[in-house]
């Protein structure tokens, strides 16, 4: 069974990633300083595997520590590095935590990688990479445009770290994950407040606010508010295990997106949780927020090609398993 280390294992996309690892019969190991996340993810991929799931508590960064986990692991055949904070206006506020954690974790895990000679790494990536892209819906050949934060950039020069080394790397570039597993045992266990649609969508739903600001719906979209390409968590984990099984056999350098290529907008989104959770969610329409793009969404034609992946789950599927995550959480 082929040994993965999975930085920021215990994180959203993270935990759901190691259930997809599991069932296709790979066996993780979880490194997670747990910094944005709590045990519960843990317990939770525990309970829907029905088995215990070795892990790390451990921070990236912190090389001597990383450097006993190697050595205690031996012959791992790939990294997925998720391990990185991603709260934007955070990172506004406080660039030089996201440079010190999003470069340095990845500094670290390439070291040890060099060292114990590991040539496979996943790295998270994000749609953040393009800006507002000339073209749509983007694909990968479009350029990197001046980022919109300091957590946009560490993505950026994240992706330029992996092409200066010697590793065979695939960047996946997210388009925005939302959803959670279907049994609600796993889901975001940020202690931030969010900063997302969904998740705020669902503490309007559940009470934890009044109600959810639109911001901004003069863009030119087809009513007028930004439109993202949602994916279902489900699907963009799996999309994990389809890029290690290629770039175990296609050694090199790939970026992929990862999206549904469908645009959304937020009105749209708002919608389909109200229509989905039979709820009504109360909203207003406030000014534009800076650094928001109008729109984006993916052209998903080299991953299908190239990993055989696409998405299967709906954006109701989606919206359904937000709230179910939310009630229980
Ligand atoms: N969620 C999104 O909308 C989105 C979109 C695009 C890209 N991404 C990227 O995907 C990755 C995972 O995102 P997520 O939504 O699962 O976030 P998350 O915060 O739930 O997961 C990140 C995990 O990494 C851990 N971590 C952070 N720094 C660490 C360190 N130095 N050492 C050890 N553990 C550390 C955190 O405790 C957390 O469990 C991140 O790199 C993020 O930037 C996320």
């Amino acid at each position: 069974m082929k040994k993965i280390l999975v930085t920021g294992g215990a994180g959203y996309i993270g935990s759901h990633t190691i259930v997809e690892l599991i069932a296709a019969g790979y066996t993780p190991v979880i490194v997670d300083n747990l910094c944005n996340t709590s045990t519960q993810n843990i317990d939770g991929i525990e309970k829907i595997i029905d088995t215990k799931v070795k892990w790390h508590n451990v921070d990236c960064t912190d090389k001597d520590a990383m450097d006993k986990v190697f050595t205690e692991h031996g012959k791992i055949e790939g990294i997925i590095h998720f391990a990185a904070y991603k709260a934007v206006e955070e990172s506004v506020q406080n660039p030089q935590k996201y440079y010190d954690n999003n470069m340095g974790s990845l500094e670290v895990v390439l070291k040890c990688m060099q060292e114990n000679d590991v040539k496979n790494i996943i790295f998270s990536s994000s749609c953040t990479v393009y800006g507002m892209p000339d073209v749509l819906p983007v694909d990968e050949n479009a350029p990197f445009k001046k980022a919109e934060s300091p957590y946009g950039e560490t993505k950026q020069i994240c992706e330029e770290m992996l092409k200066a080394d010697t590793c065979n790397s695939v960047a996946l570039r997210y388009f925005n994950p939302i959803g959670s597993h279907p049994s609600a045992l796993i889901g975001d266990c940020s202690a931030d407040r969010p900063s997302n649609l969904v998740p705020i969508i669902t503490e309007v739903a559940i009470g934890k606010r009044k109600k959810i600001t639109v911001f901004g719906d003069d863009y030119n979209t087809p009513d007028g508010t930004c439109v993202r390409d949602y994916i279902h968590v489900v699907d963009l984990a799996k999309s994990h295990v389809l890029a290690m099984d290629f770039l175990i056999r296609t050694p090199g350098q790939h970026a992929f997106n990862v999206g549904t290529g469908i645009g959304v907008s937020v009105l749209d989104a708002l919608k389909a949780f109200e229509e989905t959770n039979n709820l009504k969610i109360n909203y207003s329409i406030g000014p534009r927020r800076s650094g928001d793009i109008e729109q984006i969404y993916a052209n998903g034609n080299l991953v299908k090609t190239k990993l055989g992946w696409e998405p299967i789950e709906s954006l109701e599927q989606a919206m359904k398993s937000a709230w179910d995550w939310e009630k229980q959480k």
